[in-house]
């Protein structure tokens, strides 16, 4: 009954298929996550004050598509042609000459990382502490993807066949991981790529697609065009010749693609609503660092932020807790990613419709613990706001916002913490913060979200260790998870051996 239940030849997300994925992780024992920028030395610490020099915000949120726009819908079926042709000569070379390609294009990453770090600064907004892991885990992605693509003519006794042509259509809040996982994968698998940055991350995507051509990728295999948002852009997905659609971003937008072309085999991680609960057994310290990373970095624009605790029992009347949340959160430096001072950065657009009413308008029931303050003119940069109060099935409980807000809720004990947490549409992330193991148990064998930490954080899925995709609205098609070691297959004809024969 929803979209996430259609099936594109692979099945739809569900617990048994996640469960599986975790089993058989797939023939590699071995791999090595790029680690990020080491601030505790002080040469790193001389080089990121370099490249903060360098963001220059003035252009934040500067619309650059327009003037480079393939406006006329004819001119984008040349694009689709041209790629898809290239894609054959792809597909044919060796896997491990494309996983060649894909491992220079690590190394380039790496030579490029503050040059990539400053232009998401710029243009996205974003910290070092929050752009640093995203390069290291698109480097991730290309080493990894690179790993599967040599173990791809061996998958449960099938041969995967490389499709010509994949459309990547990925986000503006990871504007360096995300565009540059869809792209490894879709490489690494045999297909050619057109990717269509988001607006909002135009220079990033140019960026990447060059580092990527420079590293050896064709050219005509790898190609990225600004389409705009009207029928030109729906040329582009409706073309009959893309033969996967790899879409990061909300679950409208996915719904919305449907229609453009009912047949349309996507894989597409979309939004979520996700909470962190905390059980009076849990390290509280642990639990308001975790809150606060997983509530407000980014400014909370990630599709696996946490912008709801659910705090169980004796928990939420703790003053203890409650103080050092209030603290941690007061504490936060808010401004622009060009000083050095900033912990937490603007929001992508000024904050308008929903966002800025979770902002400024308490429901029934709520009230501000620290109430958020807009601190430019434009609305773009708001101080981090608690509003504690919020009421099982209230327009907060279930909505998602994409924005530096974070909501508390009761729970009397960890039953109604979890029919809290998985009462709504969504599945992405969920989090539980216990020491308890019967409270552990209880929990992972009940919650409904495709990455559940316990502990920890609920944003920065690391590429092989923790597989990243959704359940129920927040992932729609394939749905196999990104990073993961069934990936790639769902971005092939993968036919049983037999009928091949
Ligand atoms: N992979 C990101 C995270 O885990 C979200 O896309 O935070």
């Amino acid at each position: 009954d929803s979209l996430a239940q259609v099936s594109d030849g692979v099945p739809a997300p569900n617990r048994t298929q996640d469960r599986r994925q975790q089993v058989t992780a797939g023939p590699l024992t071995h791999f090595v996550n790029t680690p990020d920028t080491d601030p505790s030395l002080p040469g790193n610490r001389e080089w990121g004050a370099r490249i903060i020099g360098r963001i220059a915000t003035s252009t934040l949120g500067t619309d650059l598509v327009a003037a480079h726009s393939v406006d006329d819908a004819s001119a984008v079926d040349a694009i689709i042609d041209d790629t898809h042709a290239a894609g054959g000569a792809w597909g044919a070379r060796p896997a491990a000459e494309r996983a060649a390609v894909l491992r220079a294009a690590a190394v380039e990453f790496e030579k490029r990382r503050g040059e990539l770090l400053e232009v998401a600064g710029s243009e996205c907004g974003k910290t070092l502490d929050q752009s640093d892991p995203e390069v290291s885990e698109a480097i991730d992605f290309l080493n990894y993807y690179a790993d599967l693509a040599e173990g791809l003519d061996t998958v449960d006794g099938a041969t995967p066949q490389p499709v010509r042509l994949t459309l990547v259509v990925p986000p503006w809040n990871f504007p360096l991981a995300i565009p540059t996982g869809g792209i490894a994968a879709a490489l690494a698998a045999g297909s050619a790529v057109i990717v269509k940055p988001a607006p909002q991350a135009a220079r990033c995507g140019s960026v990447l697609v060059e580092t990527l051509w420079a590293a050896g990728v064709p050219k005509d295999v790898l190609r990225l065009v600004h389409v705009p948002e009207n029928e030109v852009g729906r040329a582009l997905v409706a073309s009959p010749k893309v033969d996967r659609l790899i879409l990061t971003g909300a679950f409208d937008t996915a719904a919305l693609f449907r229609t453009f072309r009912s047949d349309l085999p996507l894989l597409a991680e979309t939004s979520g609503k996700n909470s962190i609960i905390v059980t009076p057994n849990a390290d509280l310290d642990l639990a308001v660092k975790d809150l606060v990373n997983s509530a407000f970095g980014h400014a909370g624009q990630k599709c696996s932020a946490a912008s709801l605790g659910i705090l169980v029992g004796s928990v939420a009347t703790s003053d203890r807790f409650r103080s050092q949340l209030v603290d941690a959160v007061e504490s936060l430096k808010v401004g622009l990613p060009s000083d050095p001072a900033t912990q937490m950065g603007p929001v992508i657009e000024p904050a308008g419709g929903k966002l800025l009413k979770a902002l400024t308008i308490l429901d029934e029931g709520e009230s501000w613990l620290v109430e958020p303050r807009q601190l430019d003119d434009e609305g773009r940069l708001w101080s981090p706001g608690v509003k504690t109060g919020v009421k099982r099935g209230s327009e907060y409980h279930l909505t998602e916002y994409f924005g530096p807000v974070l909501g508390l809720i009761e729970a009397a004990d960890l039953d109604e913490a979890i029919a809290i947490q998985n009462e709504t549409d969504y599945g992405l992330t969920a989090g539980l913060h216990s020491l308890e193991r019967t409270e552990l148990e209880t929990w992972i064998d009940r919650v409904e979200a495709g990455n559940a930490y316990i502990n920890r954080t609920t944003v920065g899925a690391i590429v092989r260790r923790q597989p990243f995709g959704g359940w129920k609205k927040s992932a729609v098609g394939a749905g196999t998870k990104a990073g993961g070691p069934n990936y790639l297959v769902g971005l092939t004809d993968w036919a049983p051996r037999e009928a091949t024969q």
